[in-house]
């Protein structure tokens, strides 16, 4: 049973919890009108401490989507958070008004904080550096759908893997699947954490600097972004950013069959020219992000059986 559970980390739900959520989503793409009353009546929050555009509109969409409703903050500015208040006191007063909410936060941790004091359920929409659970059931039923399962693939994982969440999230989620090869493509500065590696157990593992070397091999290629705002140094960044560009020519060398997945937003790590590339499949992965966001929030909710399929 989901009911009632927060989501902080990919791993906090069951393999057979996540292909619930899945074909949950699957049927919800399959005849969305028929979802349209479900969530009546509720109310999500949605708590942005630092900016997004997908995983907020996505969640909020989500729910409008599902006839609830919203409400929150896109800028802690705007909110008592600018005159002091912690953590623990927004959620526990949210949590009176709300039935659901949602958190992102510049720093590790904070929405595992928020559910310790929350009686409502809390999900984790990026803690800094560290997590960024519902990005990665977007890119699992991204995959699901467009290469028909998710085990067995050779995934690289491209860009920022010291700092980029999307990826933590992703590595910890996948290596719980069989056969995968994972294929760390990053500058050696930033490297993808041990703690992340220690997570691949099991499984073959590659880390290289170099995209064009590996990209013939891969099934699925996950490009993300140089995370400025995690630098301490802007003149690190300066030197890092624009180190991986895909472009139609490095495109060239890939499987025909090969998908390109991003979380965006892209900065310049993929040409504009590959968008019309069949491959290039990152603004339909944000689509799935809609429809796989309104079946966790079913499930958490426990209003998932307001259709019998
Ligand atoms: C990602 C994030 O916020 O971590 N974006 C997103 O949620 N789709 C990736 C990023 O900001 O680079």
């Amino acid at each position: 049973m989901l009911k009632g559970k927060h989501l902080l980390e990919p791993t906090d739900l069951s393999l057979q919890e996540l292909e619930d959520i899945f074909n949950l989503a699957d049927s919800i793409i399959k005849n969305p009108k028929a979802y349209l009353d479900c969530c009546k009546g509720r109310l999500l929050a949605t708590l942005f401490y630092e900016p997004s555009t997908r995983t907020r509109f996505s969640f909020e969409a989500a729910m409008l989507r599902l006839g609830g409703q919203v409400i929150g903050f896109s800028e802690p500015n705007s909110s008592s958070v600018s005159k002091g208040e912690t953590i623990s006191d927004t959620i526990r007063t949210i949590a009176c008004y709300a039935d659901i909410a949602v958190m992102r936060h510049p720093k590790e941790g904070a929405p595992r904080l928020a559910s310790k004091y929350s009686n409502i359920p809390v999900i984790n929409a990026g803690d800094g550096g560290h997590q960024h659970p519902t990005q990665t059931l977007t890119d699992l039923l991204t995959i699901r759908s467009l290469k028909q399962n998710i085990s067995n693939h050779v995934i690289g994982i491209c860009g920022d893997l010291k700092f980029g969440r999307t990826a933590h999230s992703l590595v910890k989620a996948l290596s719980r699947y069989k056969s995968m090869t994972f294929i760390f493509i990053s500058p050696p500065e930033l490297k993808i954490p041990d703690y992340i590696i220690d997570e691949v157990k099991g499984h073959q593992l590659i880390q290289t600097s170099s995209l064009e070397e590996v990209i013939p091999q891969l099934d699925i290629l996950y490009m993300t972004r140089i995370q400025r705002e995690r630098f301490f140094n802007e003149e690190e960044y300066l030197r890092l950013k624009g180190y991986f560009v895909l472009d139609n020519k490095k495109l060239s060398l890939a499987k025909k069959d090969m998908i390109i997945l991003h979380p965006l937003p892209r900065v310049d790590e993929i040409a504009k020219e590959v968008d019309t590339d069949k491959r290039a499949v990152y603004f339909k992965q944000a689509r799935y992000g809609m429809y796989v966001r309104m079946a966790l929030i079913l499930k958490l909710l426990g209003d998932d059986t307001c259709v019998k399929n």
